[in-house]
């Protein structure tokens, strides 16, 4: 470990300079969790060479987090902020009910294709309607129907919370949108005719087991809320990437339009399954990689190598407040920036860290894959995109997954003939 903690940027094969570029283009101040986090106790790791090690380092359970700001949460604390005894027994609840609920994200990812095919030819700004479209993608999977006040409640907080935690003046009505949002959750949590993942983690806090593995009734929302967050963005990431590299790349975006075309419901099935299986591999630090033949699947393995909606893993070590970070980008590829994307270049089984390593990686990231999988191959098949204005990735920044500020346009028009 010692070594790995020692490694210079010099000797590793990260380009750092490059990724420095890259997270600082524009003048955005890009560094954001960097700043957020005392330099002098912060590593960050690149070298490909490593990775093994670091798996190995990452599996430790502490993580350190950009926003506790060294304070103990007062009350519930999610997942992801969770450490020791605390984070074993979430772990073990959300992980045992979580399964079952999101089997539907494939389903309602077909209700977003749906409604995105209806608005997207003519948008001025596509991301606006993905955005909006994907973000009750994720509120039917997580609260059910789209026409229940709940759902209602929660799709209309949703954007302005998640606006302000990754947008440019996050204290902004931050808290009053952090407020309104979680009252929302509240109450659909109350709502006994609420399923989906929110009756989910209510059932995982209404166990009454010896073993004391359940969720604790203030751990709700507040895991309803990190988890909400997280499946929308990193969803509405996939796409929005996956769209933006098609768009720009007329061989790819013929080879995907036959390919979604000629898909029957059981390539559909394989495909997504190939998915699931590249991610489990991944999350548990093997080589990975999507079969070629699976063209959307590569498509989408392409954005999470090159554009990953997480950039850095980070853990705490030798004590709270001393964190170590893990690069994903320079695990995942050797052209690592998104401008790199390119889903017909055959690509090697490598270790990709888009979903984290070790015994914290992500429990539920499928679900996403999956439902971006079937948000996509309805709208590959049936429309052609191009892109209008800026490289995407110029406008890039870390907030502190990877967004994108602005409207993004698209020409899109019904495929010829
Ligand atoms: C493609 C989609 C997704 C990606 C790329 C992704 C990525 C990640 C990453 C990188 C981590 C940190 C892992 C680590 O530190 O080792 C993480 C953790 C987590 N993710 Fe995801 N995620 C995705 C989708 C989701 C979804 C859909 C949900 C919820 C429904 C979710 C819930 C969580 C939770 C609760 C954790 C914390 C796990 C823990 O601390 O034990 N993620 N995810």
């Amino acid at each position: 470990m010692g070594a790995l903690l020692a490694t210079p940027w010099s000797r590793t094969r990260t380009r750092l300079p490059e990724w420095r570029a890259l997270l600082t283009c524009r003048g955005q101040k890009l560094w954001q969790m960097r700043r957020a986090l005392p330099a002098k106790n912060l590593v960050i790791l690149g070298p490909v060479c490593l990775v093994r090690d670091a798996a190995t380092f990452l599996d430790l359970e502490r993580r350190g987090l950009i926003d506790a700001k060294g304070k103990p949460w007062a009350n519930g604390c999610p997942l992801t902020a969770a450490s020791e005894d605390v984070w074993r027994r979430q772990r073990r609840a959300i992980v045992r009910e979580l399964p079952s609920a999101l089997a539907r994200s494939v389903a309602c990812g077909e209700a977003a294709a749906s409604r995105i095919l209806a608005a997207a030819p003519g948008a001025a700004d596509l991301r606006a309607v993905l955005e909006a479209e994907i973000a009750a993608w994720a509120v039917d999977l997580f609260a059910g129907p789209l026409d229940d006040r709940a759902s209602k409640e929660l799709l209309e907080t949703l954007g302005p919370h998640w606006r302000c935690i990754r947008g440019r003046s996050p204290k902004e009505g931050g808290a009053a949108a952090a407020r309104a949002h979680r009252a929302a959750l509240a109450a659909a949590v109350a709502d006994p005719r609420v399923a989906g993942v929110i009756g989910a983690l209510r059932d995982a806090a209404r166990r009454d087991d010896a073993d004391e593995s359940a969720l604790r009734a203030d751990e709700v929302v507040p895991n309803a809320s990190n988890a909400l967050v997280a499946a929308f963005e990193t969803c509405l990431g996939l796409v929005l990437w996956t769209l933006a590299g098609l768009a720009d790349r007329r061989e790819a975006r013929i080879r995907a339009r036959d390919w979604c075309r000629a898909a029957d419901a059981a390539t559909a099935r394989d495909e997504r399954a190939a998915l699931a299986a590249f991610k489990q591999a991944a999350a548990a630090g093997d080589d990975a990689s999507v079969p070629q033949r699976f063209v959307l699947a590569r498509c989408l393995e392409e954005t999470l190598r090159v554009a990953p909606p997480v950039w850095t893993l980070a853990r705490d070590f030798a004590g709270p407040r001393r964190y170590l970070k893990l690069d994903v980008l320079s695990v995942n590829s050797d052209d690592a920036r998104p401008g790199a994307w390119d889903p017909l270049a055959p690509r090697k089984a490598r270790p990709c860290a888009s979903f984290g390593l070790g015994r914290r990686a992500c429990p539920a990231g499928a679900a996403a894959l999956q439902a971006a999988h079937a948000i996509l191959a309805p709208l590959v098949a049936a429309l052609d995109f191009r892109r209008r204005g800026p490289e995407l990735a110029d406008r890039a920044y870390l907030g502190p997954t990877l967004c994108v500020r602005g409207p993004v346009a698209f020409d899109v028009a019904p495929w010829p003939g």
